[in-house]
């Protein structure tokens, strides 16, 4: 027996190292930073509430000077600073508040760095920062460092250095570090929301989202060709968080859910090297990023997301939203509508029709009356204001009317920092899984151990 041992124990070495579980064995980890003693997350968290919210913006190109327009529109704001390397650029959205017959902002420019002088100013409670996205997780980190709460434009962070720099100072500062996800505020998503948290999709076990927009008629446009060059450097999803953002609410990531490992295919680039070489003469030889991504996700609770991206093709404009739950389904891109089993339907809203079942959309009336009795709480109290202002439709203006309402009222934002965290992830994560022929790639849980704390995504009111 005694002679027997050594071997038996070797049996056991070789049976533990072989059935530990695959998803252990086979995944790409990613390291996740210690919280430094004494630091506590910044879920739910409630800040000072702000009656006036004084603003100052940084970064007024394409996207910037709407921001301060909708602005205009929410009382109770007042517009500070405007920043931008150009001159021209802060002049010109001067000139737009002059004109509506607000007092002149004060004006910051000239260089990469000046919006040092800008965090720093001692009359401003937030940082709307609307940069490349070169930018936004440096300027993030010291707005808050300084004292301020921070919104920055998608995506808010590039890297994993930047995604734990943001949520550190967040949690060491106790300000708010809000990503500017749009999307989330579109009237069919936050309807589809309010819908799915009614319980008539059932548990949505998978969904599906995109950033497909040939982008041919900006390229020229953005300063300094940053986007092109991150393209020509980046392989992966490099703009997930349109695409990611809503489908997460629906199935409350880090709230009750979180997001666990990724596998990422690309195609061969095509599309954008040959755009440089008809357009402007050049030869890229090595252009990192494919014309098309698709990444594919698995939660804790055994759900899926699909996430795509192609910014080259002749496609139509498409961001999928598509949910699949276990009483219906949610589409928005290319045909907008719902299909629901029939245990789902309302008689009320179906008197006149039969047969319907998950194998059809229902037909438009009774989307239409589901529509409007699922209309989200928000969508009722703003939708009107939100049309009149815009946004691409409206959703730009929520977004802002949602931050600056629950700053004014000292209540949780809408979308944390974790939030930015997990929908920015994919950009280093996906390059990972391409970098390593599709491997998976684990997913960090961001809140280093509190995703399921919360039990469901709630809007503040
Ligand atoms: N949410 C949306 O629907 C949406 C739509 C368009 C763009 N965006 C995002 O908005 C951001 C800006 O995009 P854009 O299209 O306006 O690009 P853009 O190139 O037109 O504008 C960027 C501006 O930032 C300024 N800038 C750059 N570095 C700066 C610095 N260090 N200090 C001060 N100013 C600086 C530039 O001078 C330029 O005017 C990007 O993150 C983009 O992804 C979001």
């Amino acid at each position: 027996m005694k002679k027997l041992l050594p071997l038996l124990a070797v049996c056991l070495l070789f049976f533990s190292c072989t059935q530990s579980p695959k998803e252990e064995s086979n995944i790409i980890s990613t390291p996740v930073p210690e919280r430094t003693a004494g630091q506590t997350d910044v879920l739910e968290l409630k800040t000072d509430p702000l009656p006036v919210v004084r603003v100052a913006f940084i970064g007024l190109g394409m996207r910037g000077p709407g921001a301060v327009s909708r602005m205009t529109h929410i009382p109770g704001v007042e517009i500070v600073a405007l920043c931008d390397v150009e001159q021209k650029n802060t002049e010109k959205v001067n000139k737009m508040l002059e004109e509506r017959g607000f007092p002149k902002a004060q004006e910051f420019y000239g260089d990469t760095t000046v919006w040092r002088k800008v965090t720093a100013l001692p009359n401003v409670d937030l940082i709307y920062v609307a940069t490349d996205w070169k930018s936004h997780a440096t300027i993030g980190i010291q707005a808050m460092n300084d004292g301020k709460h921070v919104a920055i434009e998608v995506p808010a962070a590039m890297n994993m250095d930047e995604i734990w720099g943001l949520i550190n100072t967040s949690e060491k500062t106790r300000k708010h570090c809000m990503q500017l996800e749009n999307c989330v505020y579109d009237f069919f998503e936050l309807t589809t929301l309010n819908m799915v948290q009614q319980g008539l999709l059932g548990d949505v076990i998978h969904g599906e989202g995109a950033y497909i927009h040939g982008l041919q008629p900006y390229w020229d446009e953005y300063w300094n060709d940053w986007r092109m060059d991150f393209n020509k450097n980046h392989r992966g999803d490099v703009y997930p968080t349109h695409g990611l953002g809503p489908v997460c609410q629906a199935m409350n990531i880090h709230r009750g859910d979180k997001l666990n490992y990724l596998v990422s295919v690309d195609t061969k680039a095509v599309g954008n090297p040959q755009f440089l070489k008809e357009k402007r003469g050049e030869e890229v030889k090595d252009f990192r990023n494919g014309d098309h991504t698709s990444t594919l996700i698995r939660t804790e609770n055994g759900k899926s997301i699909l996430i795509e991206h192609n910014i080259t093709s002749p496609r139509p404009y498409n961001r999928m939203y598509q949910l699949t739950g276990t009483k219906g389904f949610a589409n928005k891109y290319p045909v907008t509508g719902y299909a629901l089993g029939a245990e789902s339907l309302d008689p009320s809203l179906t008197a006149n029709h039969e047969n319907l079942t998950t194998h059809s959309f229902v037909p438009d009336d009774v989307k239409a009356a589901l529509m409007e009795k699922y209309k989200h709480p928000i969508v009722k109290e703003i939708e009107e204001t939100a049309k009149k202002v815009g946004g691409h439709g409206g959703m730009d203006f929520v977004m802002d009317y949602r931050l600056i309402y629950c700053l004014q009222k000292g209540l949780p934002l809408d979308m944390d920092v974790y939030d930015l965290a997990e929908w920015c992830s994919l950009i280093p994560l996906t390059e990972k899984s391409l970098d390593n022929n599709s491997a998976p790639v684990e997913i960090p849980d961001f809140t280093r151990g509190a995703w399921n704390k919360l039990k469901e995504l709630k809007f503040a009111q």
